[in-house]
């Protein structure tokens, strides 16, 4: 029964998120557990403070575990940070027998065949997504499966990272007390909760604007043709605002999120903030258009760097007419009139699609990666048990809650308070 139950932790620059979900029989994906808890441990995607990491995911499992009423036993971890690096390559399947149907033991060859190329030891294989194939040189074919061909080959989407920031980020996961049993490179599984079936057919770019990197994947004909990782996400937005305004960077964040917009031209000339920074004596007050330059300017920049990682020959002639944002990051206002004047493409800001039962509140572009992580594991890795029962729970004892004082003598308040029931590992 626990076999349709799929656990996702997304470990963001500025958050732990954990959803726990269910296959019904009907076949949609459903959310039975999330919790997301603060997190300061990563930069930039990478593992900064393992302990800080560990942490905040054993927070957060637990909190997603109780929400659900199960253990959590294994994981999927998403993986992002700009030593994820990826490229298209074509590849021949060895066969024998000559002219006959490809079968499913092909398409197993053919993933085989794809993934063997010559690393260096400090890199390690994290996936390899077919694209198409050839079938006696004649390219484009989707699902090659029954047909017949002397000749098969087969390009596809491989992805690699750095074996020590893997590692890193797999042992702070563990040290929680779960077992990773894959991790997802986020830009791919990301899309997977936000692109629309047309998107991915007629092409599209996904940017997921998060606090420390922006994740971009580009798909087409159904199948992702780019992947690449920019260190700059949220965080670099604060922190010109500290730098500009010399506050603390709390108080640049609360700045940014309640009246920070890109496109200052549409904010009223004297539309004036108040701010009290912990680090001034006195209150300061600015404008929303001076707040609106620095973010205007850090958004251009950003633009610019995803339009260069765009400029790859492979792509020249994918149709990438729709780009489509998420990630916390993209929540700023004014960033899609910024995004369509820059991009002259149709832009839009998703929020995860394909999955029920999210809570209120959680319809959130923050949320996409880890919805994107279970989902690409539902879709795409073998059937495997995450959660168990949940043999603990909560019993109330009684417990002396205080100390009264009556005419002199003090005396025991008692009072039943819950407590936690030594836990056995669910099945
Ligand atoms: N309304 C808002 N306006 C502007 N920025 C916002 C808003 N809400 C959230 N953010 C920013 O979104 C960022 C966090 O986004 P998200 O939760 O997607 O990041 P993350 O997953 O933790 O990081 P990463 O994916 O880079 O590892 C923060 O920098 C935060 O300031
Ligand atoms: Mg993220």
């Amino acid at each position: 029964m626990h076999d349709e139950y799929r656990v996702a932790i997304d470990i963001g620059t500025t958050k732990v998120c954990t959803i726990i979900t269910r296959k019904r029989a009907d076949h949609r994906v459903e959310v039975t557990g999330l919790s997301l808890v603060p997190c300061n441990g990563m930069s930039k995607g990478m593992v900064a403070d393992s302990a800080a990491v560990t942490s905040a995911t054993r927070e957060s499992v637990e909190s997603a575990a109780v929400d659900a009423g199960v253990e959590v036993s294994s994981v999927y971890a998403g993986l992002t940070g700009s030593h994820v690096e990826s490229k298209n390559r074509w590849a021949n399947v060895p066969r024998t027998d000559g002219m006959r149907a490809v079968t499913d033991r092909d398409l197993t060859a053919a993933k085989k065949a794809a993934g063997a190329i010559d690393l260096s030891d400090d890199r390690r294989l994290l996936h390899v997504i077919p694209r198409s194939y050839a079938l006696d040189g004649l390219h484009g074919v989707r699902n090659p499966l029954g047909m017949h061909t002397g000749e098969l080959h087969v390009e596809s989407h491989v992805i690699t990272g750095s074996v020590s920031k893997i590692t890193e980020l797999h042992n702070a996961v563990s040290d929680a007390g779960v077992r990773v049993s894959s991790m997802v490179v986020e830009p791919v599984a990301t899309a997977d909760a936000v692109l629309t079936a047309d998107e991915r057919e007629e092409g599209a770019v996904l940017i997921d604007v998060g606090g420390g990197t922006s994740d971009i994947a580009v798909y087409h004909d159904g199948a992702v043709a780019h992947t690449a990782v920019i260190p700059v996400g949220g965080y670099q937005f604060t922190n010109d605002l500290s730098i500009a305004f010399s506050i603390d960077f709390d108080s640049a964040e609360q700045l940014k999120v309640e009246h920070g917009t890109a496109a200052p031209e549409l904010a009223g000339m004297k539309e004036d903030i108040t701010l009290y920074p912990h680090t001034m004596e006195q209150s300061l007050t600015i404008t929303k258009r001076e707040v609106g330059q620095v973010l205007k300017e850090r958004t251009s920049e950003l633009f610019r760097m995803i339009l260069l990682k765009l400029e790859e020959p492979h792509l020249a002639d994918i149709p990438t007419d729709r780009i489509v944002f998420t990630g916390g990051g993209a929540k700023l206002e004014g960033f899609l009139n910024i995004a369509k004047f820059i991009f002259q493409r149709k832009v839009r800001l998703a929020t995860p699609r394909g999955i029920d039962g999210m809570p209120e509140g959680t319809n959130d572009p923050a949320y996409s990666a880890a919805a994107g992580i279970a989902l690409w594991g539902i879709r795409n890795l073998p059937k495997e048990n995450h959660v168990g029962d949940r043999k603990s729970s909560y019993v109330f004892e009684e417990t002396v809650i205080g100390i009264s004082s009556s005419n002199g003598a003090l005396s025991r308040i008692r009072g039943w308070l819950p407590k936690r029931e030594k836990e056995t590992a669910g099945a």
